[in-house]
């Protein structure tokens, strides 16, 4: 399939509500999806649920609810919130469907019989909240940095996955960016790890977490949560869990001998073009996913995209530091595009994003409400007033601009378009154009033909980032009605 493009958030787990965090990575992928689309690409968003495990079981108890009643609630929040930020997602895969659940288990069954998943044993350290076995040198005091508890001895019977006679492949494949690993700085912290030791055969079954998909072979077991979350990226467009079926079905695709449209569209998206994550899930999507692809025969994602973490006054948001920010608070204060155009140019993509509530209002203020809120208004009014015969708009050359956004350099994007806010306003005031119509309309006819084409090209670069307020720019631009973009906010 030419001229693809299929973008993955991960699947978010199913035992809190959404915060920032996962606002941002799903706003990235929109942002990109969007930008896609408008080069012409066909596209395929998925995001979604990761349902199982000790750690949705654990937060059900405490709740007090069965935990696929935990779980559906919290899949509706996210759906909510999703819809309120205006997400364009083609599907939101759940890992309790029953269609991912078969697929799943047709999964370990192959690999079982391939001799590829045996029966083992594990012992060592668990991080619930990571859902990962830990090796003594991640641990900080004895404790996960991440999650900053305490952690649970295991030794049971469990069923072991190969990794390391992939080891060598998979370095290969990073070295040469067959199996892109991006910013840079992630490709070289994944290289060094993976040379730094062999990597040990994963357990990928519990004995004593009910809440899973059981193991076709040994019902006793059910499925490691990460294994089964991984095979969602396939899931989320349908797949069966059939190998052979998925790459006949998408060989029969490329002839044209399939019929069933949704099918036909969803798998021609296979392989991912990006896997969008955060740093924290790096490790596991860089060696588990990609070894678990190899061992199907199934072509590799072709990039890992890596983001940093959202910072509160550079520390970690917890509720006991007091420094959250909600999402909902975000929204409340700066509506959906403010959250949208704030979240994305608070940082540079890759790194951490230190934010607080005072900068991002004063941000707002000033490049929301002051600037692109002032500019339309302005030239809406200026334009209200006087007849214009404006003539075709200049289209101008973006290569600049399309550059940044494809380095996902987003904050130099939006950056590239304040700078253009920013002259226009000051264009308004050198020339005050208000002045200019009634005594030299030649002259007020030029600035406004220049300002009007700087506003069009303003609502086009916006388009992905901002689409509700790109659309309001171009209604408004046409009815010219008085409009109040972005309110200042205390
Ligand atoms: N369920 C797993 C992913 C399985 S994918 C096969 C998981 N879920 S999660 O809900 O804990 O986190 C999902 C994403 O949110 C991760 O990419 C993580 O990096 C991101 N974030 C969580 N906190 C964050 C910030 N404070 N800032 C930015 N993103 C962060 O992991």
């Amino acid at each position: 399939m030419k001229n693809k493009f299929y973008i993955t958030t991960p699947v978010y787990y199913a035992n809190a509500q959404p915060h920032i965090g996962h606002a941002y990575t799903t706003i990235v992928a929109d942002v990109l999806t969007r930008f896609k689309k408008e080069q012409g690409y066909e596209t395929f968003f998925l995001t979604g649920m990761d349902e199982h495990g000790a750690k949705i079981a654990q937060k059900a108890e405490e709740e007090g609810l069965i935990p696929q009643k935990l779980v559906d609630g919290v899949a509706k929040k996210f759906k909510n919130l999703w819809s309120e930020l205006g997400i364009e997602y083609n599907n939101f895969i759940r890992t309790t469907d029953s269609r991912h659940k078969k697929a799943v288990q047709i999964v370990l069954q192959r690999l079982y019989d391939d001799g590829v998943i045996y029966k083992g044993e594990y012992e060592g350290l668990y991080c619930i909240g990571c859902e990962q076995f830990k090796n003594k040198n991640d641990l900080v005091d004895g404790k996960c940095p991440d999650h900053d508890e305490e952690l649970n001895f295991v030794k049971e019977e469990s069923y072991m996955l190969k990794m390391g006679e992939k080891q060598g492949t998979l370095i290969k494949m990073i070295k040469n960016d067959e199996f892109k690993i991006a910013p840079e700085r992630y490709k070289k912290e994944i290289l060094s790890f993976l040379r730094g030791q062999k990597l040990k055969d994963l357990s990928i079954s519990r004995k004593n977490v009910a809440w899973g998909i059981p193991l076709p072979f040994d019902e006793e077991h059910t499925s490691y949560v990460w294994f089964d979350a991984f095979l969602s990226y396939l899931t989320g467009l349908g797949w069966d869990g059939n190998n052979e079926e998925f790459q006949s079905k998408v060989n029969l695709c490329e002839t044209g001998k399939i019929k069933n449209k949704k099918d036909k569209k969803a798998l021609q998206f296979w392989p991912v073009d990006i896997n969008l994550i955060g740093k924290d899930i790096l490790r596991v999507h860089a060696t588990i996913w990609p070894i678990m692809l190899m061992h199907l025969g199934i072509e590799m994602p072709r990039q890992i995209l890596t983001h940093g973490h959202i910072l509160s006054d550079g520390r970690k948001m917890s509720k006991t530091l007091g420094n959250v920010i909600g999402i909902d608070e975000m929204i409340e204060k700066f509506g959906v595009d403010g959250t949208r155009f704030l979240l994305l140019s608070a940082g540079t993509f890759g790194g951490d994003v230190d934010v607080t509530m005072e900068r991002l209002t004063e941000k707002y203020n000033a490049d929301l409400a002051n600037g692109l809120g002032n500019l339309v208004s302005r030239v809406v009014k200026l334009s209200q007033n006087y007849e214009l015969k404006i003539k075709n708009y200049e289209s101008k050359s973006n290569d600049e601009f399309l550059k940044f956004i494809e380095r996902l350099k987003f904050d130099k994007g939006l950056d590239y378009i304040w700078d253009i806010v920013r002259e226009s306003n000051k264009h308004i005031e050198e020339t005050r154009p208000w002045e200019l119509a009634k005594n030299n309309k030649k002259k007020f006819e030029k600035v406004m033909q220049k300002l009007i084409t700087e506003l069009n090209l303003i609502s086009e670069l916006l388009v992905s980032f901002m689409p509700e307020t790109s659309d309001k720019i171009k209604k408004v631009m046409k009815t010219k009605e008085k409009i109040i973009l972005f309110e200042r906010v205390k």
